[in-house]
């Protein structure tokens, strides 16, 4: 059945202490509501709409950024989650299909509970799950019909309170419904809002089904505090982790790699321990990061070994079995198959052919100050140990490079390039030096014992 999203996230999020809205904060390299709105998007929903009140200007910028097609639907008071989800109505004219409802501050939430409700034939179905500790959720009032109606804690008598199954927040409505029960929609509570839960109660009144899709506590975090941020991230990074070790990847040290909300992980590739991925990585089947690299918006290809302690910045594209070691940062540049770059150095802006070392010590010069300049490299070339390449330059193919050469022209393929001061050697002058040196020194420490 055809599936709308309709995203609640207006809320302000005061107790986060922060200038930037709580759903922006990120998480795992993306805004928290980019996760709850990547698990609603494998539903392949025909319209997503999302609600925004506080900060709407910034919400609706990150939302165009997460997905140009989403709707964004202005709350100007928050009045309560069924007044959030009354603001969708004129988006969700002639649609016919299933509505699912979930927050923007939830990014633990599953695809699996979303396409659980959206399939579930119930006129109404709602998530719930059995809290350890209840908190302020909403619970869930059930008899041998089933759910009757959910109870808000502020208007929950002590006995209701007792009960530990509650509400996750999440449901689904068939369309044709959604509208007509919203409009049924009291806001005589203890709250004085206008709560999505009571469409159970009224539509148990209308004779309708309503059903329970149970899920995982994590699912249903907000994130209102920082700490919150804080578990929800460390919540994520597990899942990540156990998801890798499923799919084939070793990991060395599982709880000590930091994976994206997008990070992609080919079967049998090795992630040694302290590895971060920032956003936008992708490594292939069978490549090797070593331990303490950092890596971001970077692809990386079989047989490729990095690090340790290596660095790939946005832009850096690793062909087959291209080795890249300690102290090494890569930005914007594309290494082809089987080159190798050791030790201490900086490519930036650059392409580097196939089967090329790159000595230790080695920088693209790509900045002058104002901007950048590109370096080319050709295929098999020798760049010696110490070469500064001041970009615009190009190394033809398998050109050499003097250890210690600052290049400033294009080296044509096959030359070799020496730019560097020639060596003059004086016999003995060394021991006279030392001598004079210490006799300098001597003099000065007289000096200081008379004054
Ligand atoms: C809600 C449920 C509660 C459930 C809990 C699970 C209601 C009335 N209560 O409570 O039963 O156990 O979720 O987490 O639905 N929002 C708006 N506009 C508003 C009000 C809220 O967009 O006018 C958004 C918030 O930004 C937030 C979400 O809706 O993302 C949930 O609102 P919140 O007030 O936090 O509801 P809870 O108290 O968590």
């Amino acid at each position: 059945m055809a599936v709308a999203l309709v995203i609640l996230a207006a809320g302000q999020g005061t107790r986060m202490n922060s200038d930037l809205p709580k759903v922006l904060h990120p998480l795992a390299g993306a805004p928290v509501l980019a996760h709850a709105m990547r698990a609603g998007a494998e539903l392949e929903p025909e319209r997503t709409i999302v609600i925004t009140g506080h900060e709407a200007e910034a919400v609706e910028a990150a939302v165009a950024a997460i997905d140009a097609g989403a709707i964004c639907r202005r709350q100007a008071e928050q009045l309560g989650t069924g007044h959030a989800v009354a603001q969708a109505l004129p988006a969700l004219e002639g649609f016919g299909g299933r509505v699912v409802i979930l927050y923007g501050d939830t990014p633990l939430v599953r695809a699996e509970t979303l396409r659980a409700l959206a399939d579930h034939p119930a006129d109404i179905a709602i998530t719930g799950f059995e809290a350890d500790d209840p908190r302020r959720y909403g619970r869930l009032i059930t008899s041998d019909q089933g759910l009757e109606r959910i109870v808000e804690f502020k208007d929950a008598t002590e006995e209701e309170r007792a009960i530990t199954l509650c509400n996750g927040g999440m449901m689904a409505v068939s369309a044709p419904l959604l509208g007509e029960l919203l409009s049924g929609l009291k806001n005589d509570n203890a709250a004085g809002e206008y709560y999505l839960t009571d469409l159970v109660a009224l539509a148990r009144a209308g004779g309708r089904q309503v059903a329970v899709v149970m899920c995982d506590e994590t699912e249903v975090l907000g994130v209102d505090t920082r700490a919150q941020l804080a578990r929800a991230e460390a919540l994520f990074q597990s899942r990540a982790r156990a998801g890798a070790l499923a799919e084939g990847v070793t990991l060395t040290a599982p709880e000590t790699v930091f994976f994206a909300f997008d990070t992609v992980i080919g079967r049998d590739a090795i992630v040694g321990p302290n590895v971060v991925f920032g956003p936008g990585v992708t490594v292939e089947s069978g490549a090797e990061i070593r331990a303490f690299c950092h890596l971001e918006s970077c692809h990386i290809s079989r047989g490729a070994t990095v690090g340790p302690f290596a660095r790939l910045r946005p832009g850096a594209e690793l062909a087959e079995d291209v080795h890249v070691g300690n102290f090494v940062e890569i930005k914007n540049a594309i290494l082809d198959e089987g080159v190798k770059v050791g030790h201490l150095t900086y490519l930036g802006d650059a392409h580097v052919g196939e089967h090329t070392n790159i000595g230790a010590g080695t920088v693209t010069c790509n900045y002058d100050g104002v901007m950048k300049h590109r370096t080319e490299i050709g295929a098999r070339a020798f760049i010696g140990s110490d070469t500064m390449l001041v970009a615009p330059v190009s190394v033809g193919e398998g050109a050499f490079t003097a250890t210690g050469s600052v290049i400033t022209q294009d080296v044509p393929a096959g030359a070799l390039a020496v730019a560097r001061a020639r060596q003059e050697n004086k016999p003995g002058f060394a021991a006279r030096l030392f001598e004079k040196l210490r006799k300098a020194k001597a003099a000065r420490a007289a000096r200081r014992e008379l004054n």
